[in-house]
């Protein structure tokens, strides 16, 4: 359980360092692993959804090692993976789950059980399963049909026209990666604006990888096989860790916060569109940065003390801040004037129900708002904050809003589990002190 301390006027100008990316550091453990030869991933995310996606690898015959702040993959390539003896635990990571889930069914020979915590076995992995056993994956469901654990059997799959009706860079980066060892054409149709640092990735590699946009839709077509060569990834920081510190950073009563090497991808920084939007004055310039980092990267200046003005978040919107909600609808509840956030239906199958989560954390905190089918309603203007007792149900980034939120009532507040941060921030509470918190 953890107590919060009320934030107290602390002028100081602080640089505050968050967690390094969690969708590159899956993701660069992936590619190295396909990849013949050692790879170096400086600068990974070692919270333990990535410790998950690492520990799947290495059942299969990969040797990882953990260095400081850096991890060496050195790998044969997929035709050496190994069918593991035990069954491949994926821990809270929808991320490891459904990656694997597609990559493991394009690798013929190969056999893997996924199972994972009582949250993720909780979550649907039909989005992947379901198109992919069209194009001949080998998917066994072991206990209820749609949930984990899933038995894969790797297969030479068909070429294959996708369609997905989600904005979804887990189902879009599962197909992707069942392809990558094949020559089958494909083509993936979903609806704009999810993240799409595997095509980055393929493209790195000089695979035959294109995306098209037509209308609101992105129609990604890849013909493989992606030569994945073993070399250097290095992970910038995480711009769904970065948005708690920003609206923190926000809030706090005066001085200015620097938040340096922030991922920059339009896919990923919805958060910092919308908080300017709301008057947030955050100043982005990109970063000087002596090391080669896998994408591009920001620096931010934020000044405390800031009038926030309420907002329409639109569902076109929503995937590239998906992760960012809750952390905005504070934002949204100190801001003037109510907000918006419209289709956020996707957010009742992440690692709780983020949607009524987040919504009893404002009811609990005396906080104004109302959930109208998918969207979320905040009336805006909250001048005092109750003190609570909330459960973010082991739900890592509802509880960091829980931490920050109840710094903003006179007396403590108290969050259960806060542990469950480790999944995504290791240093989070170490960070938080610089705030006197
Ligand atoms: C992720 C994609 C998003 C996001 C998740 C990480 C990824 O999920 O919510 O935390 O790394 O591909 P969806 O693609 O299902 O929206």
């Amino acid at each position: 359980m953890y107590q919060t301390q009320t934030i107290k006027i602390n002028d100081e100008n602080l640089m505050v360092h968050c967690a390094t990316d969690k969708s590159l550091t899956h993701r660069a453990v992936m590619f190295a692993s396909l990849a013949i030869g050692t790879s170096t991933i400086r600068n990974p995310l070692l919270g333990a959804d990535c410790l998950s996606t690492i520990d799947c690898f290495r059942a299969l015959g990969v040797s990882i090692h953990i260095g400081e702040k850096r991890l060496e993959v050195s790998s044969s390539g997929p035709n050496s993976f190994k069918t593991p003896e035990e069954r491949l635990d994926c821990g809270n990571s929808g991320t490891t789950a459904r990656l694997l889930a597609g990559l493991f069914a394009g690798i013929p020979g190969l056999e893997v059980t996924l199972v994972g915590d009582a949250s993720l076995s909780q979550r649907p992995m039909g989005r992947v399963v379901n198109p992919l056993a069209e194009a001949g994956g080998n998917y066994t469901y072991a206990e209820k049909e749609g949930y984990l654990p899933l038995t894969i059997k790797g297969e030479e799959l068909k070429a294959q026209n996708f369609t997905v009706n989600k904005a979804s860079a887990q189902i879009k980066s599962a197909i992707l990666l069942a392809f990558v060892g094949s020559t089958a054409k494909i083509k993936i149709t979903l609806p704009m604006g999810s993240r799409d640092h595997t095509e980055k990735l393929l493209r790195r590699f000089g695979a035959n990888c294109h995306t098209q946009v037509s209308e609101d839709l992105e129609i990604v077509t890849f013909q493989g096989p992606c030569p994945a060569v073993a070399g250097d990834y290095s992970i910038p920081v995480d711009p769904s860790s970065v948005a708690f510190f920003a609206v923190l950073a926000l809030l706090r009563p005066s001085g200015r916060t620097t938040i340096p090497s922030m991922l920059d991808n339009p896919t990923r920084t919805g958060f910092l569109k919308v908080l300017n939007r709301m008057n947030a004055g955050i100043v982005a310039t990109p970063s000087a940065d002596k090391d080669a980092m896998i994408e591009p990267t920001l620096d931010l200046s934020i000044e405390g003390g800031t009038r926030l003005a309420g907002t329409v978040i639109t569902e076109d919107e929503i995937p590239s801040l998906i992760d960012e909600i809750p952390i905005l609808a504070i934002a949204a509840a100190f801001a003037e004037g109510p907000s918006r956030f419209c289709g956020l239906g996707e957010l009742r199958v992440k690692e709780s129900d983020r949607l009524a989560k987040t919504k009893e954390l404002l009811d609990l905190a005396g906080i104004s708002s109302q959930v109208e089918g998918d969207d979320l309603i905040i009336e805006g203007g909250t001048q005092s904050v109750h003190s609570f007792r909330y459960d973010p149900a082991h739900d890592h980034r509802l509880a960091m809003c829980g931490i920050i939120l109840g710094s903003f009532s006179k007396e403590p507040s108290e969050i259960l589990h806060p542990e469950c941060i480790e999944v995504s921030f290791p240093n989070f509470f170490k960070e938080l002190e610089k705030f006197g918190l």
